[in-house]
C-alpha cells in the first residue's frame, strides 16, 4: 500500500467531517478499518484530529494561496491541501515527505490534474510560511482556529480566562484511566503497567485515577480485557464522589450511555442503579462496559424528559443528570465541536437542560440529591441553568461542591486543561425533606 494511503483516507474523512457533519469519532471508526497497519491508523488519527482542530486556520491560509477558489465538488482535494499544511505546521513532518506524499495522494484520490497544484501550493507555503503565519496570527479566529461566535461566548463568560481556554482547546489531552477498585488497587495496576514500561501518574485528588502521557490503544494495555480499568477523564471522575451513593440506595443515571459515570458509581457502592439513555444505539456499549467491569445495573432506553414512559413510580434517592450539552469543555478531545456547533445550539441545549431538570425533579425523594453535570464551559448551560432552576423550586437547595474548582454560581467549573482535565461543570441540588 502506498504511503499516501492514510492521507487519501484522511482527506475523504475530513471532507465528510467538515462538509457533511460527520463526527470525527464516526469518521475515524469507519475509515480506520481500511488500514491494517497500526502506524497508518495512528497517522490517520493524528491527521484527523489536527485537521479538525486547525481547519479554521489553514482553510483560510489556503484561500490566500489559491488564485481562484476550488470548485465545491473538489472538497476532498481542498481537505487534502489543508492536511498538507497541517502536516508541515502542526505535525512537523519532514517537508519533503509531507509534500511528496500529499502530491501522490492527489493522484490516488483520482485527481491527477491537481497534483501539480498541490505541489506548487505547498512549496509556495514553505517559501512564505513566516509571513503567512504572522498574518494568520493577527486575527484571533485564525490564530486560535475557533469560530467567532464561540470566541465571543467564551470571552463573555470567562473574560480573564478566554485566552487560556482557547489555547487549551488546541492541546492534545492526556489519557486518563479510572481503576476498577472492585478488581484491583491503583498501586497494583500501576505496577503492572510499570512492568511493561508504561509510566503512569497517580494524582492525589482522585484516588482511582491514573494518567498516561502517551496516547495508546487502551485495549492493548494490561488488564483491559479483565476489566481492571476504564478510560475516563479526571473531571468526569468526580461525579461518583459527588453523588455520594450508599449501599442499597436507588440511583438514576438519567443520561447514562456509554455508562462511564454509572460504572464508576457501581464500582463505588452496591446500589440499585437504573442507567437510562434515549439513544438505543448507545445501549450495547453500555452493556459491554458493565459486563467487562463485572458490574450489574438495569440499562434501558428511555427519554428522561418523559418519565411517564419508563418510570415505575418509586422515587430515587440519587439522580445523576449528565446532561446533553455543547461539549465546549472537551474540544481538545473532540475538535470537530468547533466545526459542528452553531451559536443557536446553545439556547436550544439550555432549553433541553431545563426540561430535563424539571422532568426529573419529581422523581427525587425528599432528602435526596441530584447532581447536575455538563462537559460545557458556557454559563447558559451551567450556572445560569442551575440558578434559574433553584429560583423556580422552593424545595431545592444547592449544596456546596468542595472539589477545589472555581465557583460558578451555585456550582463549580473546571476550565479545559486545568489540572490536566477537561472543562466540566458540577452542581449538587438537594430536595428539602
Ligand atoms: C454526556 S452523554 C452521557 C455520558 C455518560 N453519562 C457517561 O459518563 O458515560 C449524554 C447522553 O445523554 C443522552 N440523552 C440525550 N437526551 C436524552 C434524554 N432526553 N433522555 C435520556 N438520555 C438522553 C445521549 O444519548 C447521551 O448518551
Amino acid at each position: 500500500m502506498s504511503v499516501s494511503h492514510p492521507r487519501v483516507l484522511a482527506a475523504q474523512a475530513l471532507s465528510g467531517i467538515v462538509h457533511d457533519g460527520v463526527s470525527l469519532r464516526a469518521a475515524f471508526a469507519s475509515f480506520s478499518t481500511k488500514l491494517s497497519d497500526a502506524r497508518d491508523r495512528a497517522l490517520l488519527s493524528a491527521l484527523l484530529h489536527a485537521g479538525a482542530r486547525w481547519w479554521l486556520r489553514f482553510a483560510v491560509a489556503l484561500e490566500g494561496l489559491l488564485e481562484r477558489p476550488l470548485h465545491e465538488r473538489e472538497a476532498q482535494v481542498h481537505a487534502l491541501l489543508v492536511l498538507g499544511l497541517v502536516q508541515l505546521e502542526i505535525l512537523h513532518l519532514p517537508e519533503y515527505a509531507a509534500v511528496a506524499a500529499t502530491v501522490d495522494a492527489a493522484r490516488d484520490l483520482r485527481r491527477p490534474a491537481f497534483a501539480g497544484l498541490v505541489n506548487a501550493l505547498l512549496r509556495r507555503w514553505l517559501r512564505e510560511r513566516d509571513a503567512r503565519n504572522a498574518a494568520l496570527d493577527t486575527d484571533i479566529a485564525t490564530r486560535t482556529a475557533h469560530p467567532r461566535w464561540l470566541i465571543a461566548s467564551i470571552s463573555a463568560d470567562w473574560p480573564s480566562d478566554a485566552d487560556a481556554i482557547l489555547a487549551a482547546d488546541n492541546e492534545q489531552a492526556p489519557l486518563w484511566l479510572r481503576v476498577n477498585r472492585r478488581r484491583v488497587t491503583r498501586a497494583e495496576l500501576a505496577a503492572r503497567f510499570a512492568a511493561e514500561n508504561i509510566a503512569a501518574q497517580a494524582p492525589a485528588a482522585l484516588p482511582q485515577a491514573l494518567v498516561l502521557e502517551q496516547s495508546l490503544d487502551v485495549t492493548r494495555l494490561p488488564g483491559y480485557a479483565e476489566g481492571l480499568f476504564s478510560v475516563q477523564d479526571g473531571a468526569a471522575q468526580f461525579a461518583a464522589g459527588l453523588i455520594d451513593a450508599r449501599a442499597g440506595m436507588r440511583v438514576l443515571d438519567a443520561c447514562a450511555a456509554p455508562g462511564g459515570k454509572a460504572a464508576h458509581i457501581l464500582e463505588t457502592a452496591d446500589v440499585d442503579l437504573l442507567a437510562l439513555d434515549r439513544d438505543r444505539q448507545r445501549l450495547p456499549r453500555m452493556h459491554e462496559n458493565f459486563a467487562r467491569l463485572g458490574l450489574r445495573a438495569e440499562a434501558r432506553v428511555g427519554d428522561a424528559s418523559d418519565p411517564s414512559a419508563w418510570w415505575d413510580g418509586r422515587r430515587f434517592e440519587r439522580i445523576l443528570l449528565d446532561a446533553p450539552c455543547s461539549a465546549t469543555g472537551i474540544i481538545r478531545r473532540q475538535p470537530d465541536v468547533k466545526l459542528h456547533r452553531r451559536a443557536s445550539d446553545i439556547a436550544t441545549l439550555a432549553g433541553t437542560q431545563d426540561r430535563l431538570l424539571e422532568s426529573l425533579w419529581p422523581l427525587l425523594a425528599p432528602g435526596g440529591r441530584l447532581v447536575y453535570a455538563t462537559c460545557a464551559v458556557l454559563a447558559a448551560e451551567n450556572s445560569a441553568c442551575i440558578g434559574a432552576f433553584l429560583a423556580r423550586h422552593a424545595d431545592a437547595a444547592a449544596t456546596p461542591v468542595t472539589i477545589g474548582w472555581r465557583a460558578a454560581g451555585a456550582g463549580v467549573q473546571n476550565l479545559p486543561g486545568e489540572g490536566g482535565m477537561d472543562g466540566f461543570f458540577y452542581a449538587i441540588v438537594e430536595k428539602r425533606a
